[in-house]
């Protein structure tokens, strides 16, 4: 793209603050602030203007039904050996979606290198693969491993990977793809800039992850291997059980086409988004879509009806995700500290937020898919989420679970 190109297509959305300090870059920088220019979805903006659409919800009911802790005790036997089977013939993968700022977090590296050892070195990425490499053990077959890393950690996530031996996992089995990036910009919808020749962008929101991966290649990969379910999950919960024999064969049993684990809330104020039915289809509401009424809305057996909080651990058909991969998610509008050059070129990281993010989220997956099964499991043995340095979901409650759990850290 030309500078003349560049500047009428600024102009056309109200954006030439793109090429304030364009006189003053070297060639490079010239051409790559252009690039950058040409790669903008400036659809996205009208969001800002238009409001996001993600808070027109449906009609929301309860779930139906769900398999509890009790159910899958009675069960475990033959949900474990459908599930083996099916981890044997290859028919499940993992994707570790790590493309994540972390920015509550505060580490400017990959959240998964974060170091929570106390007399040794335990990283973030190693209890996750130990959890995984679990799973190898118990089926004899590796699981193939996807790990979903974004432009501004993907480097640092791959390397460390190569430097660590894959903690001990077949690297033939890993494979890393790179999610879009999408631009930040004020709360009137123009966009930053991050230095005076890189336009401001973040990583799309962990909804890009199956577009990214086609794209990659990978799908088509999976499929010729024979995987036909995606487990996703989140890099911050080191208690997660990933490609879970018992969750995958509670899911194949059932006839279900998704499946979410599921912790039952701690109280009905507690802040996780629940699995629901809207318009009779599954979905999943934040705890702030909840209204009074059905956050304390029990049950005949005195349970809540809006019991079941999401853990970011999703099962997922290929096949029923390639259908909707047209069908366009939800684009969520989230306000943000987004770090900019201001009108006299000084850098400035802002003290709070500023402008905003646009992000897509794989929970809104779920309403895409014909059915969901909810699978609870044991809060204090599987959701340990590592948001903040300290206080809640911290490092420091995650180390408290792992200790519980009989890690050694
Ligand atoms: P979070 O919602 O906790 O976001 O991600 P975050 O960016 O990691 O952390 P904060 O909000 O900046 O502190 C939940 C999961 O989704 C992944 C994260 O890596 C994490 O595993 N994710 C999030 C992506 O893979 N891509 C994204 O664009 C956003």
């Amino acid at each position: 793209m030309s500078y003349e190109q560049a500047k009428s297509l600024l102009e056309k959305y109200g954006q030439t603050q793109l090429l304030k300090y364009y006189d003053e870059l070297n060639d490079s920088q010239k051409q790559s602030l252009l690039k950058q220019i040409s790669e903008i979805d400036f659809g996205l903006l009208d969001l800002v203007k238009d409001g996001e659409t993600a808070s027109e919800k449906g009609v929301i009911t309860p779930l139906d039904d769900a398999v509890s802790i009790q159910d899958i005790e009675k069960n475990k036997e033959k949900y474990t050996a459908i599930g083996v089977d099916a981890i044997k013939q290859g028919k499940v993968a993992a994707l570790l979606l790590a493309g994540g700022m972390g920015t509550r977090l505060g580490s400017d590296k990959p959240k998964g290198m974060y170091n929570i050892g106390e007399t040794k070195d335990v990283y973030i990425f190693e209890m996750l693969i130990r959890n995984l490499l679990d799973v190898v053990n118990q089926t004899g077959a590796w699981v193939p491993l996807y790990i979903m890393t974004s432009e501004k950690n993907n480097d640092d996530t791959v390397n460390f990977f190569k430097e660590k031996n894959y903690f001990g996992y077949d690297p033939d089995y890993v494979d890393f793809f790179v999610q879009e990036m999408a631009p930040a910009a004020t709360f009137d919808g123009k966009i930053y800039l991050e230095e005076k020749d890189r336009v401001s962008t973040s990583p799309n929101g962990n909804g890009g992850w199956f577009i990214s991966f086609v794209k990659a290649g990978l799908c088509e990969k999976a499929k010729a291997k024979g995987v036909e379910y995606i487990n996703i999950f989140a890099v911050d919960n080191v208690c997660q059980r990933m490609a879970d024999p018992c969750f995958v064969g509670a899911m194949i049993d059932g006839g279900y086409r998704s499946a979410s684990k599921v912790v039952s809330k701690a109280e009905p104020e507690e802040k996780v988004g629940v699995l629901c039915l809207e318009d009779g289809k599954p979905s999943i509401v934040e705890y702030y879509e909840l209204t009074e009424d059905m956050r304390y809305e029990t049950r005949d057996n005195g349970e809540l009806a809006y019991k079941y909080g999401v853990i970011l651990n999703y099962l997922f058909t290929i096949e029923d995700l390639e259908k909707n991969l047209e069908n366009n998610l939800v684009v969520h509008i989230v306000k943000k500290k987004i770090p900019y050059v201001d009108e006299n070129g000084n850098a400035v990281k802002p003290e709070s937020e500023n402008g905003y993010k646009f992000e897509t989220l794989v929970l809104d997956m779920i309403h895409m898919m014909d059915n969901c099964l909810a699978y609870e499991v044991v809060r204090e043995k599987e959701f340990a989420p590592i948001k903040n340095k300290t206080g809640v979901d911290s490092v420091d409650t995650a180390k408290a679970l792992l200790k519980q759990n009989g890690v050694e850290l």
